[in-house]
């Protein structure tokens, strides 16, 4: 599970049907699905929380206070708190934010040039990074928040190493210390920056998280503790997300010319700069971006934890408090019989309306559903589209992609995109590893009972 949890789940599920239950000790069990009825029923159920994104830390330390944010919350503070977060997360500010996305890509893609290779993997991270930091918190001093993104993405790597999860202990020499200096370090940076948005507020023309701040004020208040963890959540589940969903859309569209090409030509017929609101009205674009989250879902299954007994009535079963459900969204958007030739790239596909909304979940579904998808396809129409217009591109033939599965799907390592000389037409090359490669488990989805393990 721990190597390759997308063969995981795809081996488990086609060995023992859709959904499969296990015990883990007397009344707490696992429940792993595939099935979009039941996986739509359990992600709305109130009872459970996300699990959150990085390791706890002792008691009175920043580590445990950043934790205390949407993804593991739930009930009426969930509620309370997702609707002030959301309200800065709107449509309306995301295109308000379109000229930062534009001169952050603007200066990105400067040293693209035909003849040049670059490793689109760091590329789009860095883009990525820059955009969410900039939107964040940006307001006056964009070196500062360029310097901050990269700390908070050290210290969010951190908590993912194996070193760190090994030795778990507060010693020194080992990097779980190192780990909790950085938070209460970047706990630190985000109080001060909080307080200086307090000190001089410009709501509607500010940062997201000045925006953040004021609507917190308005709506009675959010501790600056509650605050900092909200403000550390948006940074941690906007910039790897995008930057993820970026080198998909780009591979794909990079191995795919009889899509590239007349999105290309779709693209240059809005003129040299077009807007966001001319990118959102073009259908080729939108389809592309839909097509290629759900060929390489960025968030490929989702993890719940019961906070209370939920009952299962499909299944005949009641869940114990603590147990586990994972929702393996990356099968779904693999089910035969919505999506005819599941492991091909085909952007047509959504050219109707035919597809369920259960059966497409880059965004989850319920509850703790993102709350970013405003400001994702705002910079990944942006930069595709932009991209797109301006470049030949292919991959370096014999380059090798596998995925690597950490809280996103992506690539392993470098990925090779060259830049062509503008005349140049898309052209598709033959490339090594699994990222792209026809996965196993493609066969229908059963909707017979499941088995309870
Ligand atoms: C293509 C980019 C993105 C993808 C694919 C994505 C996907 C997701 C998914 C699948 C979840 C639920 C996690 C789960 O089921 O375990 C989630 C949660 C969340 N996302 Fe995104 N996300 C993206 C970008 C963003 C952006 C740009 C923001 C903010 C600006 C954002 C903010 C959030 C927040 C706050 C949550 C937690 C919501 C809650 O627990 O109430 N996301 N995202």
């Amino acid at each position: 599970m721990q190597r390759d949890p997308i063969r995981c789940l795809e081996t488990l599920t086609q060995r023992y049907g859709p959904t499969v239950v296990f015990a883990r000790g007397a009344d707490r069990q696992t429940l792993v699905t595939r099935d979009p009825g039941l996986a739509r029923e359990l992600l709305a159920h109130p009872g459970f929380r996300g699990s959150g994104l990085s390791l706890p830390g002792p008691r009175g330390s920043a580590q445990r206070r950043i934790r205390k944010s949407l993804f593991r919350e739930q009930g009426a503070s969930h509620l309370h708190h997702r609707r002030l977060v959301g309200e800065t997360l709107t449509r309306r500010s995301a295109l308000a934010a379109q000229d930062t996305m534009r001169a952050t890509l603007d200066a990105s893609l400067e040293s693209w040039k035909p003849g040049v290779c670059v490793d689109l993997k760091t590329e789009m991270k860095q883009l990525a990074r820059r955009v969410s930091a900039r939107i964040l918190f940006g307001q006056g001093d964009l070196a500062a928040s360029d310097r901050l993104g990269v700390d908070l993405e050290c210290w969010f790597r951190r908590n993912f190493a194996t070193s760190t999860r090994l030795l778990p202990l507060d010693l020194p020499g080992l990097p779980y210390r190192t780990m909790l200096r950085e938070a209460a370090g970047l706990e630190a940076r985000v109080v001060a920056l909080i307080r200086a948005r307090r000190a001089s507020p410009h709501p509607g023309t500010g940062d997201l998280l000045a925006r953040l701040v004021a609507e917190a004020d308005r709506a009675g208040g959010l501790a600056e503790e509650e605050l900092v963890a909200q403000t550390f959540v948006l940074f941690l589940a906007a910039h790897e997300t995008t930057a993820m969903a970026l080198i998909g859309a780009l591979v794909l569209l990079a191995q795919h010319p009889e899509v590239a090409q007349p999105l290309a030509a779709d693209l240059r017929d809005l003129g040299p700069e077009p807007t966001l609101e001319a990118l959102d009205a073009l259908p080729s674009l939108d389809r592309a971006l839909r097509e290629s989250l759900r060929l390489l879902p960025v968030v490929p299954f989702g993890s719940r934890v019961a906070t209370e007994r939920i009952s299962v009535p499909a299944l005949d079963l009641t869940l114990g408090r603590g147990s586990r459900l994972v929702v393996a969204y990356d099968l779904i958007h693999r089910a035969c019989e919505t999506y005819p030739a599941p492991d091909r790239f085909l952007p047509q596909r959504w050219a109707g309306d035919s597809i369920p909304s259960q059966s497409y979940l880059p965004f989850s579904s319920g509850p703790h559903m993102c709350l970013g998808p405003a400001f994702a396809m705002a910079t990944l129409k942006l930069t595709v589209g932009t991209v797109v217009r301006r470049f030949r591109f292919r991959l370096r033939p014999g380059a090798r992609l596998d995925r690597r599965v950490t809280v996103t799907l992506g690539p392993a390592g470098p990925v090779p995109f060259e830049i062509l000389p503008a005349e140049a037409p898309f052209e598709q090359v033959t490339i090594r590893g699994n990222l792209l490669q026809d996965r196993v488990g493609t066969t229908p989805v059963s909707v017979a009972t499941p088995p309870v393990r």
